[in-house]
Protein backbone atom coordinates (compact mmCIF):
# COMPACT_ATOMS: atom_id res chain seq x y z
CA UNK A 1 0.00 0.00 0.00
CA UNK A 2 2.37 2.54 -1.16
CA UNK A 3 -0.04 5.51 -1.30
CA UNK A 4 -0.70 4.99 2.40
CA UNK A 5 0.13 7.88 4.83
CA UNK A 6 2.59 6.88 7.71
CA UNK A 7 -0.12 7.73 10.34
CA UNK A 8 -2.20 5.42 8.34
CA UNK A 9 0.21 2.32 8.03
CA UNK A 10 -1.86 -0.46 9.55
CA UNK A 11 -0.93 0.05 13.25
CA UNK A 12 -2.61 -1.26 16.72
CA UNK A 13 -2.52 2.54 17.22
CA UNK A 14 -5.68 4.30 18.00
CA UNK A 15 -7.23 7.11 16.48
CA UNK A 16 -9.75 9.29 18.28
CA UNK A 17 -11.89 11.17 16.02
CA UNK A 18 -15.34 11.81 16.83
CA UNK A 19 -18.77 14.14 16.28
CA UNK A 20 -20.29 16.93 18.28
CA UNK A 21 -24.08 18.62 17.97
CA UNK A 22 -26.83 18.50 20.18
CA UNK A 23 -28.95 16.46 20.04
CA UNK A 24 -26.66 13.90 18.64
CA UNK A 25 -28.22 10.69 18.24
CA UNK A 26 -29.17 10.31 14.54
CA UNK A 27 -25.82 11.18 13.66
CA UNK A 28 -24.70 8.75 11.34
CA UNK A 29 -21.21 9.67 10.95
CA UNK A 30 -19.50 7.45 13.23
CA UNK A 31 -21.12 4.62 11.15
CA UNK A 32 -19.86 6.02 7.81
CA UNK A 33 -16.18 7.01 9.41
CA UNK A 34 -15.93 3.26 11.01
CA UNK A 35 -16.65 2.67 6.76
CA UNK A 36 -14.30 4.54 5.47
CA UNK A 37 -11.78 3.49 8.29
CA UNK A 38 -12.13 -0.02 7.35
CA UNK A 39 -10.84 0.75 3.63
CA UNK A 40 -7.46 1.96 5.10
CA UNK A 41 -7.09 -1.02 7.84
CA UNK A 42 -7.33 2.70 10.30
CA UNK A 43 -7.89 1.69 14.46
CA UNK A 44 -10.33 4.30 14.44
CA UNK A 45 -12.45 5.50 17.62
CA UNK A 46 -15.37 7.64 16.55
CA UNK A 47 -18.01 8.98 18.93
CA UNK A 48 -20.94 11.16 19.49
CA UNK A 49 -20.43 14.17 21.79
CA UNK A 50 -23.86 15.50 23.19
CA UNK A 51 -23.10 19.27 24.01
CA UNK A 52 -24.13 22.56 25.80
CA UNK A 53 -22.57 25.89 24.91
CA UNK A 54 -21.43 25.63 28.38
CA UNK A 55 -19.18 22.18 28.10
CA UNK A 56 -18.50 23.31 23.89
CA UNK A 57 -14.82 25.03 24.68
CA UNK A 58 -14.19 23.40 27.54
CA UNK A 59 -14.50 19.71 25.69
CA UNK A 60 -12.78 20.82 22.41
CA UNK A 61 -9.50 21.67 24.10
CA UNK A 62 -9.23 18.90 26.62
CA UNK A 63 -10.33 16.32 23.62
CA UNK A 64 -6.83 18.22 21.36
CA UNK A 65 -4.94 17.96 24.48
CA UNK A 66 -5.36 14.41 24.94
CA UNK A 67 -4.75 13.51 21.30
CA UNK A 68 -7.62 13.66 19.84
CA UNK A 69 -7.18 13.54 15.83
CA UNK A 70 -10.37 15.48 14.35
CA UNK A 71 -14.13 16.38 15.05
CA UNK A 72 -17.00 16.58 12.76
CA UNK A 73 -19.21 19.93 13.88
CA UNK A 74 -23.15 19.73 13.21
CA UNK A 75 -26.24 21.70 15.03
CA UNK A 76 -26.25 23.69 16.45
CA UNK A 77 -22.34 23.98 16.45
CA UNK A 78 -21.39 25.00 13.39
CA UNK A 79 -20.97 28.51 13.68
CA UNK A 80 -19.93 28.55 17.45
CA UNK A 81 -17.52 26.59 16.92
CA UNK A 82 -15.53 29.63 14.82
CA UNK A 83 -14.67 31.38 18.02
CA UNK A 84 -12.81 28.22 19.59
CA UNK A 85 -10.98 27.55 16.70
CA UNK A 86 -7.38 29.53 16.09
CA UNK A 87 -7.56 29.21 12.23
CA UNK A 88 -10.60 28.56 10.19
CA UNK A 89 -10.76 28.59 6.16
CA UNK A 90 -11.92 31.13 3.82
CA UNK A 91 -14.95 29.22 2.97
CA UNK A 92 -15.58 28.35 6.57
CA UNK A 93 -15.73 32.16 7.28
CA UNK A 94 -17.56 33.18 4.45
CA UNK A 95 -20.11 30.63 5.20
CA UNK A 96 -20.29 31.23 9.19
CA UNK A 97 -20.09 27.52 9.27
CA UNK A 98 -17.27 25.13 10.74
CA UNK A 99 -18.32 21.39 10.21
CA UNK A 100 -14.56 19.71 10.48
CA UNK A 101 -12.06 20.49 13.45
CA UNK A 102 -8.43 19.66 13.04
CA UNK A 103 -4.99 20.33 14.69
CA UNK A 104 -2.60 22.01 11.65
CA UNK A 105 1.08 21.92 11.62
CA UNK A 106 1.70 23.88 14.02
CA UNK A 107 -0.81 21.72 16.52
CA UNK A 108 -3.66 24.61 16.49
CA UNK A 109 -7.04 23.77 16.46
CA UNK A 110 -8.39 24.67 12.90
CA UNK A 111 -11.61 24.67 11.16
CA UNK A 112 -12.81 24.07 7.82
CA UNK A 113 -16.06 23.16 6.21
CA UNK A 114 -16.78 20.16 3.85
CA UNK A 115 -20.20 20.77 3.11
CA UNK A 116 -20.29 22.81 -0.15
CA UNK A 117 -17.54 20.22 -1.29
CA UNK A 118 -19.10 17.31 -0.44
CA UNK A 119 -22.40 18.25 -2.29
CA UNK A 120 -20.12 19.61 -5.22
CA UNK A 121 -18.74 15.81 -5.65
CA UNK A 122 -21.99 14.31 -4.86
CA UNK A 123 -23.82 16.39 -7.88
CA UNK A 124 -20.43 15.35 -9.86
CA UNK A 125 -20.82 11.78 -9.33
CA UNK A 126 -24.38 11.74 -10.34
CA UNK A 127 -23.22 13.57 -13.63
CA UNK A 128 -23.87 16.93 -12.93
CA UNK A 129 -21.34 19.36 -13.23
CA UNK A 130 -22.08 22.72 -12.04
CA UNK A 131 -19.64 24.88 -14.22
CA UNK A 132 -21.69 27.62 -15.84
CA UNK A 133 -25.06 25.82 -14.60
CA UNK A 134 -27.89 27.70 -13.53
CA UNK A 135 -29.09 26.32 -10.19
CA UNK A 136 -31.48 28.22 -8.04
CA UNK A 137 -31.29 27.33 -4.32
CA UNK A 138 -34.79 27.28 -2.30
CA UNK A 139 -34.23 28.62 1.44
CA UNK A 140 -31.67 30.94 3.19
CA UNK A 141 -30.96 29.27 6.41
CA UNK A 142 -27.58 27.87 7.38
CA UNK A 143 -27.77 25.10 4.97
CA UNK A 144 -27.95 27.53 2.18
CA UNK A 145 -24.91 29.73 3.37
CA UNK A 146 -22.70 26.50 4.14
CA UNK A 147 -22.91 25.38 0.15
CA UNK A 148 -23.65 28.72 -1.64
CA UNK A 149 -19.78 30.14 -1.90
CA UNK A 150 -18.47 26.63 -2.73
CA UNK A 151 -21.11 26.29 -5.68
CA UNK A 152 -20.40 29.61 -7.03
CA UNK A 153 -16.48 29.08 -6.94
CA UNK A 154 -17.14 26.27 -8.59
CA UNK A 155 -18.69 28.20 -11.28
CA UNK A 156 -22.50 27.87 -10.91
CA UNK A 157 -24.65 30.91 -11.68
CA UNK A 158 -27.03 31.28 -8.49
CA UNK A 159 -30.36 32.04 -7.67
CA UNK A 160 -31.87 32.76 -4.01
CA UNK A 161 -35.36 31.95 -3.30
CA UNK A 162 -37.02 32.15 0.17
CA UNK A 163 -40.53 32.34 1.65
CA UNK A 164 -38.93 35.51 3.37
CA UNK A 165 -37.68 37.86 1.03
CA UNK A 166 -35.16 39.92 3.12
CA UNK A 167 -33.14 36.49 4.18
CA UNK A 168 -32.13 36.32 0.81
CA UNK A 169 -31.41 39.98 0.15
CA UNK A 170 -29.07 39.59 3.26
CA UNK A 171 -27.17 36.52 1.72
CA UNK A 172 -26.62 38.28 -1.59
CA UNK A 173 -25.15 41.54 0.30
CA UNK A 174 -23.01 39.11 2.48
CA UNK A 175 -21.66 37.26 -0.01
CA UNK A 176 -20.85 40.80 -2.24
CA UNK A 177 -17.21 39.44 -3.07
CA UNK A 178 -19.06 37.16 -5.75
CA UNK A 179 -22.37 38.98 -5.73
CA UNK A 180 -22.12 39.17 -9.88
CA UNK A 181 -22.47 34.99 -9.78
CA UNK A 182 -25.85 35.51 -7.19
CA UNK A 183 -29.47 36.71 -8.46
CA UNK A 184 -32.95 36.87 -6.38
CA UNK A 185 -35.68 34.89 -7.97
CA UNK A 186 -38.88 37.05 -9.12
CA UNK A 187 -42.50 35.06 -9.36
CA UNK A 188 -42.41 36.33 -12.49
CA UNK A 189 -39.50 34.98 -13.94
CA UNK A 190 -39.71 32.59 -16.99
CA UNK A 191 -35.34 31.68 -17.18
CA UNK A 192 -35.35 27.81 -17.01
CA UNK A 193 -33.13 26.51 -14.10
CA UNK A 194 -30.56 23.31 -14.96
CA UNK A 195 -31.13 22.86 -11.49
CA UNK A 196 -32.78 23.26 -8.45
CA UNK A 197 -31.60 22.88 -4.78
CA UNK A 198 -34.06 22.60 -1.95
CA UNK A 199 -32.31 23.79 1.39
CA UNK A 200 -35.38 24.59 3.93
CA UNK A 201 -36.12 22.81 6.54
CA UNK A 202 -39.71 22.34 5.77
CA UNK A 203 -41.90 20.92 2.45
CA UNK A 204 -44.28 23.92 1.15
CA UNK A 205 -46.35 23.35 -2.00
CA UNK A 206 -47.41 26.68 -2.60
CA UNK A 207 -43.31 27.74 -2.27
CA UNK A 208 -42.69 25.53 -5.09
CA UNK A 209 -45.67 26.13 -7.33
CA UNK A 210 -44.11 28.96 -9.18
CA UNK A 211 -41.40 26.98 -9.84
CA UNK A 212 -42.61 24.64 -12.23
CA UNK A 213 -42.28 27.14 -15.24
CA UNK A 214 -39.13 27.48 -14.46
CA UNK A 215 -38.39 23.52 -14.85
CA UNK A 216 -38.10 21.26 -17.82
CA UNK A 217 -38.23 17.46 -17.56
CA UNK A 218 -34.19 17.57 -17.85
CA UNK A 219 -34.09 19.79 -14.49
CA UNK A 220 -32.11 18.26 -12.20
CA UNK A 221 -33.69 18.36 -8.50
CA UNK A 222 -31.63 18.12 -5.39
CA UNK A 223 -32.76 18.06 -1.99
CA UNK A 224 -30.09 18.47 0.94
CA UNK A 225 -32.32 17.06 3.38
CA UNK A 226 -31.96 13.09 3.28
CA UNK A 227 -34.22 9.77 3.28
CA UNK A 228 -37.75 10.25 4.25
CA UNK A 229 -37.43 14.14 5.04
CA UNK A 230 -36.80 14.84 1.28
CA UNK A 231 -39.86 12.84 0.24
CA UNK A 232 -42.47 15.47 -0.12
CA UNK A 233 -40.07 17.77 -1.61
CA UNK A 234 -38.41 15.06 -4.39
CA UNK A 235 -42.17 13.61 -4.98
CA UNK A 236 -43.71 16.96 -5.78
CA UNK A 237 -40.85 17.38 -8.84
CA UNK A 238 -41.48 13.68 -9.60
CA UNK A 239 -45.25 14.26 -9.97
CA UNK A 240 -44.63 17.37 -11.94
CA UNK A 241 -42.68 15.35 -14.69
CA UNK A 242 -39.08 15.71 -13.20
CA UNK A 243 -36.99 12.85 -14.51
CA UNK A 244 -33.79 13.44 -12.17
CA UNK A 245 -34.17 13.81 -8.54
CA UNK A 246 -32.02 13.38 -5.71
CA UNK A 247 -31.82 13.67 -2.05
CA UNK A 248 -28.64 14.54 -0.27
CA UNK A 249 -27.51 11.17 1.76
CA UNK A 250 -24.53 11.01 -1.17
CA UNK A 251 -23.58 14.66 -0.02
CA UNK A 252 -23.40 13.55 3.64
CA UNK A 253 -21.13 10.42 2.70
CA UNK A 254 -18.94 12.97 0.84
CA UNK A 255 -18.30 15.62 2.98
CA UNK A 256 -17.72 13.02 5.88
CA UNK A 257 -15.27 11.33 2.90
CA UNK A 258 -13.56 15.29 3.10
CA UNK A 259 -13.02 15.25 6.44
CA UNK A 260 -11.40 12.25 6.57
CA UNK A 261 -9.01 13.28 4.02
CA UNK A 262 -8.42 16.22 6.06
CA UNK A 263 -7.56 14.10 8.74
CA UNK A 264 -5.95 10.98 7.65
CA UNK A 265 -4.78 11.93 4.41
CA UNK A 266 -6.51 9.87 2.12
CA UNK A 267 -9.70 10.24 0.57
CA UNK A 268 -12.40 6.93 0.96
CA UNK A 269 -14.54 5.71 -1.65
CA UNK A 270 -17.61 6.79 -1.48
CA UNK A 271 -19.58 4.43 -3.92
P1 LIG B 1 -30.96 25.41 8.26
O1 LIG B 1 -29.97 26.07 9.14
O2 LIG B 1 -30.99 23.91 8.35
O3 LIG B 1 -30.89 25.87 6.85
P2 LIG B 1 -33.00 27.21 9.18
O4 LIG B 1 -31.98 28.24 9.48
O5 LIG B 1 -34.07 26.98 10.16
O6 LIG B 1 -32.38 25.78 8.88
O7 LIG B 1 -33.63 27.62 7.77
C1 LIG B 1 -34.64 26.91 7.27
C2 LIG B 1 -35.07 27.45 5.90
O8 LIG B 1 -36.23 26.73 5.60
C3 LIG B 1 -35.42 28.93 5.89
O9 LIG B 1 -35.06 29.47 4.64
C4 LIG B 1 -36.91 28.91 6.07
O10 LIG B 1 -37.62 29.96 5.44
P3 LIG B 1 -37.85 31.37 6.19
O11 LIG B 1 -36.53 32.06 6.06
O12 LIG B 1 -38.94 32.00 5.44
O13 LIG B 1 -38.21 31.02 7.60
C5 LIG B 1 -37.28 27.64 5.34
N1 LIG B 1 -38.55 27.11 5.84
C6 LIG B 1 -38.79 26.57 7.03
N2 LIG B 1 -40.09 26.19 7.13
C7 LIG B 1 -40.66 26.53 5.94
C8 LIG B 1 -41.97 26.40 5.41
N3 LIG B 1 -42.97 25.84 6.09
N4 LIG B 1 -42.18 26.87 4.17
C9 LIG B 1 -41.19 27.43 3.45
N5 LIG B 1 -39.93 27.59 3.89
C10 LIG B 1 -39.67 27.13 5.13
Amino acid sequence: MPYLMPSLMPSNTLVLCGVIGNPIEHSQSPLIHQKFAQEFNLNLDYQKYCLTQETLRPFIEEFFARAGKGLNVTLPFKQAVMEIAKNVSKESRLCQSVNTLYLNENNEISGDTTDGKGLIEDLKSKSFEVKDKQILIIGAGGATTSVLYALVKAGAKITLYNRTKSKVEKIRDYFHEVASSIKLYSKDSHQLFDGIISATSQFNSELLSPLLKNINTDTFIYDLNYKERADDTLNFFKQNGIKQCSDGYGMLIAQAAKSFEIWHGVLPKII
